[in-house]
């Protein structure tokens, strides 16, 4: 499947971020829970790798509880924080500030022994676009009563929100470009609504999405439309019953194949068939 989509803003991210990395403590990355692999910017430990990080599987809610947890042991295994957060309910949020305060212990060591009083940590929140980075901004600061504010001496075009008792965010986060290195990535970010449906195929990805289902959890697409059974059939012929069942036909009783694909974006990715992660670690 051809995605067309075009990294225009590449270089300026690139340049906004190694700037940035100087003046935070932290870098927090954002990626989608149901996608960690796809959702993850592929240059980002490159251009990070000054300072610590915490991993944020957000969106949580929607991707397969036990998945999530295999891949934040996955995360942990390769020596690197990770929690799982729900930025709109707030779950999560603990373990989060638990995670920072974990990566901050040998700067807080150093400064004491240096004789330096602590002081809240300044964090930098990157990520692919979609993945909830406002949201997680907002669900932070507004938690603790946010203020944003000016602070002069340490640069005087950055807002800084200051988090009471925790520690100070860069209001403006470092906005990614998603991983197109291989086909099911791209879908993967399809199939999850990261990129807007105009810069693909939404019928092929449709049939995709089907063959997904019918090869890892048929049971779900049966119950949902009200399907015979799945075995050997192919993408589209599963999403042409799914129009069917749904009435999605042209005149001559053809079935309108984009409008089928729409109902099943939308119902995925509202979480109608569950919550479904797309890979593995
Ligand atoms: P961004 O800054 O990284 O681009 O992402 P943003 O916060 O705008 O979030 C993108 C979409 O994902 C928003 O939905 C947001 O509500 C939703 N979202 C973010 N975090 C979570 C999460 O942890 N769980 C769930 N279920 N959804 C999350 P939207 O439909 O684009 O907008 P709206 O619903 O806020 O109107």
């Amino acid at each position: 499947m051809v995605i067309n989509w075009y990294p225009g803003h590449m270089a300026k991210t690139r340049r906004l971020i190694l700037e940035n990395i100087k003046i935070v403590d932290v870098v927090v990355e954002l990626v989608d829970a149901r996608i960690p692999y796809s959702s993850r910017n592929p240059d980002v430990d490159e251009m990070t790798a000054s300072r610590p990080k915490v991993m944020v599987l957000n969106k949580c809610d929607m991707a397969d509880p036990a998945a999530t947890e295999a891949w934040v042991a996955y995360y942990k295994s390769r020596g690197k924080t990770a929690v799982a957060v729900d930025a709109i309910s707030g779950k999560g949020l603990g373990q989060f500030k638990a995670a920072v305060d974990l990566v901050m212990r040998d700067k807080y060591q150093k400064d004491a022994e240096k004789g330096m009083k602590k002081r809240p940590p300044k964090l930098m929140i990157v990520g692919i676009p979609n993945v909830g980075k406002s949201a997680f901004i907002n669900k932070l600061a507004g938690r603790a009563g946010a203020k944003a504010e000016d602070k002069p001496g340490v640069t005087r075009t950055k807002q800084w929100i200051r988090v009471s008792g925790g520690f100070e965010l860069l209001d403006t986060p470092g906005i990614l470009w998603p991983r197109f290195d291989d086909e099911k990535t791209g879908l993967h970010l399809a199939f999850t609504g990261a990129i807007r449906d105009e810069v693909y195929d939404i019928v092929e990805a449709g049939c995709l999405l089907c063959a997904f289902f019918a090869q890892n959890h048929p049971e779900l697409l049966q119950t949902r439309y009200k399907l015979d059974d799945l075995a050997g059939k192919q993408g589209h012929e599963i999403l042409a019953e799914i129009g069917k069942r749904r009435g999605c036909l042209v005149s001559g009783g053809e079935v309108d194949t984009g409008r089928a694909a729409r109902i099943l974006f939308d119902e995925f990715r509202g979480c109608k068939l569950g919550k479904i992660t797309l890979e593995m670690p």
